[in-house]
């Protein structure tokens, strides 16, 4: 197969490489990723993570087992596994399904790679979209908030809320960036402030629970976020905390903006209560893990309770920011989200 390179992923003489989002900002390490039990490991353990990411990184790694001469039912049973590895994001399952379509075919092996690359080269040119489209929606001088890590890292292009604001940035707009820091993972403090530093994007790290006091003193023009899953009636699950800024925003009528390709919209779950949200452990709760190694806070024996994402609903939305265009709530309501890919 080609060789492939993004922010989080690659494939070098048909092996795939992973860069270790847990060990960001610190170190820059390449991990080689040969196995499913590998591949599961780095999705779980969020070495690998953001929800187109994990999709096209289990996609890659079939194209490399199947290059590697793999039967069709490994390759099915591996696809298998790796659709199960994570229960939000419906990225993995539908880029999962393209796969398993593709090992339907005659010459599957083959197959499997042109499909992999395909989802490679879409999700560049989706990003490449929604930020053109979302860009469009700044204003000179704004400032935008945004949650968790929605860039390059989380995706294979430019990505998805960070997208737009690198766009806008590139486009000569003076925007500032606050930062959540997204406890209890810190993708935010970690990921999304390590990439904005890459692009010198002003911005400012803030500590969650800081954005009601910013927009109460109206410092916050317009807030950008991601998904991990889209339902039919727009309702939408995100990374924890993304439900307290949509109920923020509505409150001080700041403009709230999802950004999201088609490959996230799952019309099977009619509304957010259809969407299956993950339990993590409690250590990420007691405590944090890092290069700079591990420490726990709280009392050993603590209960913990850490689902890693929150549904907004879709009445907190001013916008859908998708590859096809950009919905308000009316045209949500009459089906903007079944309509094909642009
Ligand atoms: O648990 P994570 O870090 O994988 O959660 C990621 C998010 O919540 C992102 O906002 C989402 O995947 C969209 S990324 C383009």
């Amino acid at each position: 197969m080609v060789n492939l390179q993004a922010t989080s992923l690659k494939v070098l003489n048909n092996q795939l490489y992973v860069l270790d989002q847990t060990v960001l900002p610190q170190q820059e390490i390449w991990l080689h990723c040969q196995s499913v039990p590998a591949m599961v490991q780095m999705i779980q353990g969020l070495q690998l993570r953001g929800a187109p990411a994990i999709g096209i990184g289990a996609c890659l790694l079939l194209a490399v087992l199947a290059e590697a001469g793999e039967s069709r039912a490994g390759l099915q049973q591996a696809a298998l596994t790796l659709r199960a590895a994570r229960p939000t994001a419906v990225n993995l399952m539908n880029a999962i399904d393209v796969m398993l379509a593709a090992l339907g075919q005659a010459d599957y092996r083959q197959a499997c790679i042109t499909a992999a690359e395909a989802l490679f080269a879409e999700d560049v040119a989706l990003c490449q979209r929604m930020a053109e489209l979302g860009a469009e929606l700044v204003h000179q001088g704004d400032r935008i908030l945004t949650h968790c890590n929605t860039g390059g890292l989380a995706t294979v292009g430019i990505g998805t809320a960070l997208g737009v604001i690198r766009t806008a940035h590139q486009q000569g707009k003076n925007i500032q960036v606050w930062v959540d820091e997204t406890r209890p993972l810190l993708q935010g403090g970690r990921l999304t402030a390590w990439e904005l530093e890459q692009q010198h994007i002003p911005y400012h790290l803030i500590c969650d629970n800081m954005a009601a006091m910013l927009m109460a003193q109206g410092r916050v023009d317009k807030i950008f976020v991601g998904s991990d899953r889209i339902a039919a009636n727009g309702d939408f699950a995100n990374k924890i905390g993304t439900y307290n800024l949509a109920v923020l925003a509505h409150y001080h009528q700041v403009p709230f903006y999802v950004v999201a390709p088609y490959t996230t919209v799952d019309p099977e779950c009619a509304t957010g209560a259809d969407i299956p949200i993950e339990q993590r452990a409690a250590a990420e709760v007691k405590g944090v893990a890092g290069a700079f190694g591990q420490l726990c806070w709280a009392p050993e024996a603590a209960e913990v309770y850490n689902p890693a994402f929150d549904v907004t609903p879709a009445s907190l939305v001013t916008g859908w920011v998708l590859d096809t265009g950009v919905f308000n709530q009316q045209q949500i309501a009459a089906g903007a989200l079944n309509r094909q890919p642009g």
